[in-house]
């Protein structure tokens, strides 16, 4: 009775959905959420579940400034990396990883270095738990670490880096962290990719002058913005 039950709530959000936004964004976005349905039934982790901004755990001041954390769609995500062909020996870095779907889906792409940031201490042990299982099913994958800190206590790797953001803190934080990125621009020649999704402070972002390109995509539905600069730094492979 209970299964029954959710499938009419089911309906009634897609009638609902119909209504409001159109049958095409409806099974862009039914299709996303299948994907990550069977996504993580195939693998054995657990990244769905949302955990309130007042639920994470740790002692940092930016508490007050962080979001909660919700999960990307993988299919969305994975498409735009495949569209994008960052060179493979870009370091990739998830600021607010949460749970680490995203990092799961990177090392998938073949980044050789793939690390989570994440503020939370019980978010950033679930993630480490959720690479160790998906190490199972996948024989070759990159080096994959999870660091729990506050993304602007974060030493940032040498070299080039590609940082992918939803949504992760509001804007005094955002600001720090921008201000951080071009430290690492003045301070050694390399180039740096931000892929930030959803668009909420993009106008923030473009005022920062930090970056010098950037690009609109979308893929099921979900809006991303790719930023770069650095020498010869476009949102396409060198
Ligand atoms: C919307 S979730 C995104 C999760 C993951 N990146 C994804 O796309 O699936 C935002 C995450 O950022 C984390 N976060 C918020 N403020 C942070 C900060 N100052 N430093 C590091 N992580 C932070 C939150 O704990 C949360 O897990």
């Amino acid at each position: 009775m209970r299964f029954r039950g959710s499938a009419r709530r089911n309906l009634e959000w897609a009638r609902e959905h119909i209504e409001r936004y159109g049958v095409t964004p409806t099974v862009k976005k039914v299709g996303c959420v299948m994907y990550d349905f069977f996504y993580e039934w195939f693998h054995g982790t657990e990244t769905s579940t949302m955990v309130w901004s007042d639920d994470l755990v740790t002692n940092s001041p930016n508490k007050a400034h962080a979001n909660c954390y919700q999960p990307s769609k993988a299919w969305p995500f994975s498409r735009l990396l495949s569209e994008l062909n960052l060179p493979r020996d870009t370091a990739f870095v998830d600021v607010g990883a949460g749970k680490g779907r995203m990092l799961l889906v990177a090392a998938e792409y073949g980044f050789n270095r793939v690390v989570g940031v994440e503020l939370c201490a019980n978010l950033s042990a679930q993630a480490r738990h959720n690479v160790e299982i998906f190490r199972k099913t996948r024989a070759k994958l990159p080096e994959i670490s999870v660091v729990n800190s506050d993304a602007i206590e974060y030493s940032l790797p040498e070299g080039d880096i590609a940082f992918y953001l939803n949504n992760s803190f509001k804007i005094p934080v955002l600001m720090q962290f921008l201000e951080k990125i071009q430290q690492a621009l003045d301070s050694s020649s390399r180039r740096i990719w931000m892929i930030y999704s959803p668009a909420i402070h993009d106008s923030a972002i473009q005022d920062s002058r930090v970056f010098h390109q950037r690009q609109r995509y979308e893929f099921g539905g979900v809006e991303f913005i790719v930023y770069s600069a650095g020498p010869r730094a476009d949102s396409t492979a060198a």
